[in-house]
């Protein structure tokens, strides 16, 4: 039966990041090995152009017929100055809180080969495997009440609500016990339990899920600690599962414990399998349209949807192994040049991934 997935380019790096991940898809169509039905949307700051929005309901509407939906990048200086609920980012927020994709499945791998390309000495990063589970629909991010508001003595204040129900924390944390059970067993859930009670119930609820998995070893940490101990020794973790906000902050900086953010994939999947694919790295303006961005966490994102959306894990092993291969040949775009790789574009390391599948 044939799948449907919609790319949302967006912004910056965007286009020329989706456009090697489209040709991608469309070598593993001509090779007999998937059927799809690919829709294309407008997204983004380039859909605020267009459409004076950042999520126009076309493209909503496409998302929620699509079984995966595949984005680029979104967001840059040039939308920076309209008002916040306009902006490119709440497109991004919009749908992810709309398609209900709360579990943010984020690895961090560094591949053979890109050891010097870490700002960690390679004896701490070499072999690094971590996958972070970020809970994506709720947490301060979403919280109300919220805003800019005046105070009884005429001073502007500012407003975030930090809230987590049960079931809320119950099913982020379920998703990360089942990924430990088919990796190391070991889920770290972080929390800021010692000040924060929201947290405290993250914690509760995380020890209750955790007497349901016998087999898998549950700590627990303060962020600020996590923090450090990434920094420190990254290797002591196998899945951490967190809130929103806590998840972003780790995963950028898991990310860079890699050599470049622009190796790194996402998923975010709702309770059936339905996910949103990206890079984790953002729209890059500034070498945005001069074909150099790194696409590796665009293509390790298809692989990413061709495991969890697409029921195709062995397409999805191939396309990790391809990387890997690519890798070791040496090619590199210019964010993980070390000495001995030989520098390419966007274009070329898309092509060289698709030779070696
Ligand atoms: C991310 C990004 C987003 C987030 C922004 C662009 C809204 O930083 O996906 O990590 O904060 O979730
Ligand atoms: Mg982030």
């Amino acid at each position: 039966m044939s799948k449907k997935i919609l790319i949302l380019a967006g912004d910056g790096v965007g286009p020329e990041i989706t456009r090697e991940a489209r040709k991608l898809l469309d070598a593993l169509v001509d090779a007999g090995d998937l059927a799809l039905e690919i829709e294309l949307g407008a997204f983004g700051g380039a859909a605020i152009d267009e459409h004076g929005v950042p999520l126009p309901d076309a493209s909503l509407e496409l998302a929620r017929e699509a079984d995966a939906v595949l984005l680029g990048a979104v967001g840059g200086p040039k939308w920076e100055a309209i008002e916040r609920v306009r902006r490119p980012e709440q497109g991004l927020l919009a749908l992810r809180a709309e398609l209900g994709v709360f579990a943010n499945l984020r690895p961090a791998v560094l591949y053979p080969g890109l050891e010097a390309a870490s700002t960690l000495r390679p004896e701490v990063v070499q072999g690094l495997d971590i996958m972070i589970v970020r809970e994506l629909t709720g947490g301060i991010y979403f919280g109300e009440p919220r805003g800019i508001t005046e105070n009884a003595e005429g001073e502007r204040e500012g407003r975030n609500t930090l809230i987590y129900s049960e079931g809320e924390i119950e099913r982020i944390c379920r998703v990360a016990f089942e990924i430990a059970a088919k990796r190391n067993g070991r889920v770290c859930s972080v929390d800021k339990a010692n000040v924060l009670e929201a947290t405290e119930l993250w914690r509760t609820v995380a020890t209750e899920v955790g007497v349901g998995y016998p087999e898998i070893s549950l700590s627990h940490m303060y962020v600020d600690n996590a923090g450090m101990q990434l920094a420190r020794e990254p290797r002591q973790f196998d899945v951490m599962v967190t809130s929103n906000l806590f998840g972003d902050i780790l995963s950028d900086l898991a990310a860079m414990l890699t050599g470049s953010i622009g190796m790194l994939p996402s998923a975010s999947l709702d309770a059936n399998n339905k996910g949103v694919y990206e890079a984790i790295h953002g729209s890059a303006p500034d070498i945005a349209g001069k074909g150099i961005a790194n696409p590796l966490a665009t293509l390790l994102s298809v692989a990413m949807m061709l495991r969890y959306s697409l029921e195709a894990s062995e397409l999805a092993d191939q396309v990790e192994a391809a990387v890997s291969t690519v890798l070791k040949q040496g090619l590199c775009t210019a964010d993980i040049m070390s000495s001995g790789c030989r520098e390419v574009g966007t274009a070329e390391m898309g092509d060289a991934v698709i030779a070696a599948l």
